[in-house]
C-alpha cells in the first residue's frame, strides 16, 4: 500500500495523477487540514507534524509514502529519510517531490531561468535552488512565495475574482526575470494550473507537477519492486482528514470527479 502526504487538499492534484498512472495498487491519502497551511511554520514544527503522519502511515500498513507536499518534503523529507525511518521503520522508504521536480525543470529549461512559486518555508528552505543547481552548474531561479494561496485554495475560492488577482500579483514580478520554465513549487498551486499558465503566457512552460512524480513514481517502483505490492482483490484507496471529514469529501469529489468516503483521524503524537 502507498501513502501520499500533503498539508491539506494540495496533495490530490499529486494523487490524481498517481491514480491513472498507477490504478493497479492500494492507496491511503492523508490530508492534515486541521493543521494546514505549513507554509508558515518553522522547519521545527512541519518535521514534528511530518513525522506523525509518517507514524500513522506506516502503522496503518503502507509500505512506501509520498511526501506530496513540497513544504513537507523541503523541511522534514532528508532527516526523516536518513535518520527516522531506517530506524523505526526498516524496509519502508519515503519519497518526496522537490528532486522530480528540479530534475523535470532542468531538463525542460533553454535560457537556464527558472521561476519557482511556493509557500514561504518551501522558498526559504532553496531548496529548488539547491536541487537546481545540482542538476545544471549555471542556472538562474527566481523565487516567489505566495503564502495567501494555500488558505484560499483551502476555502475553496479558487475561482473568485479575489484569487486571481492576487495570483496576478504574484507572478508579474517572476515574469520580470523572463523565465522559460515555472515550478508550482506547493501542491496546492495545481488547482490554479490553468490560471497560472494563462497568466505566465504560452510561451513560457508551467511543469505538471502531478504527472512528473507519478512517472517518476512508476520508474521507481520499476526498480523496487519491493514497494509495488498488488492486491489481490479490486484495488482501494482510503482518505484520511484531521479536520472534517465531510467537506474534505466534498472538496476532493470535486476535484477528483467521482465519489469518495473520507474518514477523519486525529494525529497528535
Ligand atoms: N501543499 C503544500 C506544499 O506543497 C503545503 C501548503 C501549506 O500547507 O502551506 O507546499
Amino acid at each position: 500500500m502507498i501513502g501520499v502526504f500533503d498539508s491539506g487538499f494540495g496533495g490530490l492534484t499529486i494523487f490524481k495523477a498517481i491514480e491513472k498512472k498507477l490504478p493497479q495498487f492500494d492507496y491511503i491519502y492523508l490530508g492534515d487540514n486541521a493543521r494546514a497551511p505549513y507554509g508558515n511554520h518553522s522547519q521545527e514544527v512541519i518535521y514534528e507534524y511530518t513525522r506523525q503522519a509518517v507514524d500513522y502511515l506506516f502503522q496503518a500498513g503502507c509500505d512506501l509514502i509520498i511526501l506530496a507536499c513540497n513544504t513537507a518534503s523541503s523541511e522534514a523529507l532528508r532527516k526523516l529519510q536518513q535518520e527516522y525511518v531506517p530506524k523505526k521503520y526498516p524496509g519502508k522508504n519515503i519519497l518526496g517531490v522537490i528532486r522530480p521536480l528540479a530534475e523535470a525543470a532542468s531538463l525542460m529549461t533553454k535560457n537556464k531561468v527558472v521561476a519557482v512559486m511556493g509557500t514561504r518555508s518551501t522558498v526559504e528552505s532553496k531548496s529548488y535552488i539547491k536541487e537546481l543547481q545540482i542538476q545544471v552548474r549555471k542556472i538562474k531561479v527566481v523565487q516567489q512565495a505566495c503564502p495567501l494561496l494555500v488558505p484560499l485554495i483551502e476555502e475553496n475560492w479558487e475561482k473568485t475574482p479575489e484569487t486571481k488577482m492576487i495570483l496576478k500579483k504574484y507572478i508579474r514580478p517572476l515574469k520580470s526575470h523572463f523565465p522559460d520554465t515555472v515550478i508550482l513549487g506547493c501542491t496546492h498551486y495545481g488547482w490554479l494550473q490553468k490560471d497560472i499558465e494563462r497568466y505566465f503566457g504560452k510561451n513560457i512552460k508551467v511543469l505538471d507537477s502531478g504527472k512528473i512524480v507519478a512517472d517518476k513514481l512508476a520508474e521507481y517502483l520499476l526498480k523496487h519492486p519491493e514497494y509495488a505490492k498488488k492486491t489481490k482483490s479490486k484495488p482501494k484507496t482510503i482518505f484520511l482528514t484531521t479536520d472534517d471529514a465531510k467537506r474534505f469529501q466534498d472538496s476532493a469529489e470535486k476535484y477528483l470527479g467521482r465519489k469518495i468516503k473520507a474518514v477523519r483521524i486525529i494525529l497528535n503524537n
